[in-house]
This record gives C-alpha cells, structure tokens and sequence, in this order.
C-alpha cells in the first residue's frame, strides 16, 4: 500500500501520531535488522526522503553520544537518522547538568561513558576506568584481568576531554551516572560500594558520611541481544550492587533509575516527537487560537519487552498505545499476562502495517 499523509484540500482535519520503536529485540539484534525494520521505517518517509511521519528511537541502551548512535543507525538501517530522533536511557542525565556542571562525578559502563557526559555538558566527569587507576590497589583482582585493553583510559584525543588528568583520588565524588551496561561488574560492584559508602572518598571511612547520589540509565533486568536467549542488563547489575551493598553498610542503598518504563521518558518523547512533526501539521491542524504544536492523537510504542515497554505506555496512559512484537524478549503466542500490549504483532514491520491502515 502506498503512503501518503499529505493533507488534500477539503480534507478532513487528521489525526495526528506519532511511533516510537524500541531498538533492542524490535529493530535490531545485535547489529542485525531484524523484522523487516529498514523496509518499516522506508514506509515513514516521502517519494522526496522528508519525514512524512514522526518517529524516534526510544531505547533503554546507551553508551554513545546520541550523534553517533544516529550515524550508526543509519548506516545499518539505510535511512538519514537524526540525532534528535534518538532517546537513549541516559539521555535524561543532561536534565541534571546545571546540579553537577563542575563537581566532579563518576560514569561507568561500556563504551565511552565519560564522553557521554561531557557532550551534556559535565565539566568534570571520569569514566570508572580513570578513576580506578588513581588509587592503588582498589581492584585486588586487576592483576589477573588478562583481558584488560587500553580502551576507555585515554580521552586525551577527544575534543570534550575537559577533565585534566590529575589524581582525583582526595576529592570527593558528587554524584555516580551508571551509563551503560558495565562490562566488569566486579570491580565496578568493589568500587562503586568504596564511592557510596565512605560519602565519594574511597579509603576514608571516617563516620557516617551521606551516599552520594546513584543514577541508572535503565532498570532492564534482562533484553534481546544476539545470543539466542535473554541477556542480563542493567537491572540485573543494580540487584547485584543493591545485594552487596546492603550487606556491608546500614542503610540500604539509593538509588534513581531513568529510562523506560520511567514516565519520564514518555513524556520526553512525546516532545520529542511534536519537534519532529512535519511543518504542514503545524501550519495546517492548527486550531483557531492554538499556540505552540498540535498535540497528538496517538503515540505507537513498539517494543518487545512487556514489563519496560508495555509497562511503560500504559502508565503514560493517554495517547499511547502499546505494540508488542514477538522478536525480542517476549515470545508468547497469546498477550502478557501482567502487562498486555494494545496489540500483540510477530514484526515490527507488520506494526507498521497495522498502524499506516489505522490511521491513513
Ligand atoms: O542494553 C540495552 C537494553 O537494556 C535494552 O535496549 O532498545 O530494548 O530498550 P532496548
Ligand atoms: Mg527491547
């Protein structure tokens, strides 16, 4: 079926909507497109290549700058991704800018975690990595991690290493980001318990001293990566950091976890999404008197996760509307008992489908 939302004169006032695809177990697996999503998100463009309908990446992963996820994503899916068109988990960390804008704070997780922070605007952000390397002997098991690289421990060569490299090690940490999945949870869990506990001054344990704020990007316990069965994700890591840590101090450990299904997050996307409305919505279904973007009809949520993504619409409520697809995390042949979709489709391109014949 061929798409056209262009409005025709006389036409009718449309309602408007707008998607929002999950990547992880819905648009991708790994690095691989899977469900038939280049071919779903070519539907979303016109003959010319513009937006003909507005849509974004809302994801619990991160570890990148948005920019580049957008390049990445269209490398792989063959259509021109803008960053503005991509939500990570962490994305709502540059909410907290103006609070820790120079004080110093710690990111751990895989990829570049500090460089995440400092595109935001952190004036004074190390990686994990970095910091771990100011205090002798933090890590009693460094010596036998055979696997250890370079990698993450130099950023003198990117333009946003605002950090000096100097010792760290006698200030006090501010407030810890948890990025992106962290890769070595051991040490992560040692030194992350050292940071909270002693009030962001390691090695000092001199009273009580208040835990530095902890913020997660995302609370998935489990998610769709290449391997053929679930992957342990970030809520799995923030259980076991809780665990450890309510063993050896006296008061449980605090904590905020951003992405979904946190409503944060929707409503963030749903203004996203009215920036990435086509022009002629806002010239032409503006009410008499209206100011500001049209609001929407409808938002589609495709996902593949009921507790994050399904869970995550329905407490948004009103206008999301939940798809689940059967290439992820859920697989069941009827709907989730706990968190049933609006729909429950096998693909991503077959959500398309249903949502273009719904609204068109
Ligand atoms: O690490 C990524 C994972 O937590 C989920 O990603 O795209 O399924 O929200 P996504
Ligand atoms: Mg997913």
């Amino acid at each position: 079926r061929s798409f056209s939302s262009q409005p025709q004169s006389g036409q009718k006032r449309r309602s408007s909507f707008g998607i929002a695809f999950d990547i992880d177990g819905v648009i991708l697996r790994g690095k691989d497109p899977i469900g038939g999503s280049p071919q779903a998100l070519r539907r979303l463009y016109g003959d010319s290549g513009n937006l003909n309908v507005p849509f974004l990446f809302l994801t619990n992963g991160g570890g990148i700058p948005e920019s580049r996820r957008a390049s990445e994503l269209s490398e792989l899916l063959g259509v021109k991704i803008l960053p503005s068109q991509v939500l990570q988990g962490h994305s709502p960390f540059k909410s907290f800018m103006e609070r820790y804008e120079n004080q110093l704070i710690v990111a751990t997780g895989k990829g570049e975690p500090a460089v995440v922070m400092s595109e935001y605007g952190f004036k004074k952000v190390v990686s994990l990595d970095e910091y771990a390397s100011c205090f002798e002997n933090i890590d009693p098991l460094a010596q036998y991690k055979k696997w250890t690289t370079k990698q993450g421990l130099d950023r003198s060569s990117h333009p946003l290493n605002t950090v000096p490299r100097y010792d760290v090690s006698s200030e006090t940490v501010k407030a810890v980001f948890v990025v992106s999945d962290p890769v070595d949870w051991g040490r992560d869990i040692q030194i992350l318990c050292d940071v909270l506990r002693c009030g962001g001054l390691p090695g000092q344990e001199n009273g009580h001293q208040p835990q530095p704020p902890l913020y997660f990007a995302a609370d998935d316990l489990e998610y769709q990566a290449a391997f053929p069965s679930k992957r342990l994700g970030m809520g799995a890591f923030r259980i076991a950091l809780e665990s450890v840590f309510n063993r050896i101090h006296y008061n449980p450990l605090e904590y905020v976890c951003f992405g979904k299904p946190n409503p944060f997050v929707f409503k963030n996307a749903e203004a996203m999404l009215k920036q990435l409305q086509p022009s002629y919505y806002s010239d032409i279904f503006k009410e008499p008197g209206d100011s500001g973007l049209p609001s929407f009809k409808t938002l589609y949520m495709i996902g593949d996760n009921p507790s994050v993504d399904v869970k995550g619409a329905q407490q948004a409520g009103h206008p999301w509307f939940s798809i689940l697809t059967r290439t992820g995390v859920f697989r069941g042949k009827h709907n989730h008992a706990e968190f049933p979709a609006d729909l429950v489709i096998d693909t991503v391109e077959e959500a398309v489908d249903y949502i273009l014949g719904r609204e068109c």
